[in-house]
């Protein structure tokens, strides 16, 4: 294992700091899965971050010499990247959700869900998007998907909600940032409680907490550094998407629509749920377990 306690000498450029860095976390087997998926996109990322230059940096750029001060910066971050196994978004407070970049910390999961392709498409062909009037984020963590929505969507009024306070002061952040309290409101609430009882939303969505207990367990240490709550959802993954799937037809009008990510846990709502009819998405960027029903097709389950 190579000493991370000093600058090493040899390194002078952005290049040399790139390819060293991914060979430290190569070496040190870190999991990827928090912006990038392997350790050059990761080291490039934290190096560009730290020197406040963009991702897109020209190639013309990159035999720049750092300072020794950029150096340190670096190494610091690199050295609390291994050691700490911190998510690289944790340490520089930004991550990017369909092309908008929010600030987030610990209080908060980094956003990576692959609902951010559905949104930027307005959930094209599922909704009409001037039908669209008022929308519901269920578990809006850094808000990001709220607010990805209020971009989607300029004319509707955006609820979110968590039952985490401190994630909603990180929302509330992201809220600002992006100039849009006028039309993203924050509800501290266990799901749908703490909402006026007669407001119905076009839209639903919600990226819920949906773990089992068995792949909590096996969880690689990046991503126990995210809040426990804002991923465990009890023995089979499944305790918020039962009480989702339950009082959703309530909240939603009668051409709403609910869209709900489950992940890996997509197997268990199947077999849970066999004669509801979920349509469950592709994804050109990848990621998977994401299924929407109508609000006529819950009320017809119900019923
Ligand atoms: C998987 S995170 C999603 C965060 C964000 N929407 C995203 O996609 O990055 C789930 C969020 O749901 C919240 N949550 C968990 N149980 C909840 C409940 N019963 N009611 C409201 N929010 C809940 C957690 O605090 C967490 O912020």
């Amino acid at each position: 294992m190579q000493d991370l306690d000093r600058v090493p000498n040899e390194l002078k450029t952005l290049r040399d700091w790139v390819r060293w860095g991914a060979s430290r976390f190569q070496e040190a087997g870190l999991s990827f899965g928090h912006g990038t998926d392997n350790a050059i996109d990761e080291a490039a990322a934290l190096v560009l971050h730290s020197l406040h230059l963009p991702m897109d940096l020209n190639a013309a750029f990159w035999d720049g010499r750092l300072t020794a001060a950029e150096s340190e910066a670096v190494l610091a971050r690199i050295r609390r990247r291994i050691r700490e196994r911190m998510p690289l978004p944790y340490l520089t407070h930004e991550a990017w959700f369909g092309g908008l970049a929010f600030y987030v910390d610990p209080r908060v999961l980094i956003p990576r869900s692959p609902l951010a392709e559905l949104i930027e498409q307005g959930f094209q062909p599922w909704l009409d998007p001037n039908a669209v009037h008022r929308v519901l984020d269920v578990g809006t963590g850094s808000g990001c998907i709220a607010i990805a929505c209020g971009y989607a969507f300029p004319q509707a009024r955006v609820d979110a909600v968590d039952n985490s306070a401190d994630a909603l002061e990180v929302a509330r952040i992201n809220v600002q940032r992006h100039h849009m309290a006028e039309q993203v409101s924050l509800h501290e609430s266990d799901l749908f409680s703490a909402l006026p009882a007669e407001r119905r939303y076009d839209l639903i969505v919600s990226n819920p907490p949906y773990v089992d207990r068995d792949r909590m367990e096996s969880l690689p240490p990046e991503y126990r550094h995210e809040p426990a709550d804002a991923l465990a959802a009890g023995e089979d993954g499944m305790a918020c998407v039962h009480r989702l799937l339950a009082e959703a037809r309530e909240r939603l009008t009668d051409n709403g629509l609910l869209v709900v990510e489950v992940g890996a846990t997509q197997a268990a709502v199947d077999a849970a749920y066999p004669d509801l009819p979920l349509t469950w998405l592709e994804f050109e960027r990848g990621g998977e377990g994401v299924f929407l029903i109508t609000a006529e097709e819950l009320a017809r389950h119900a019923g």
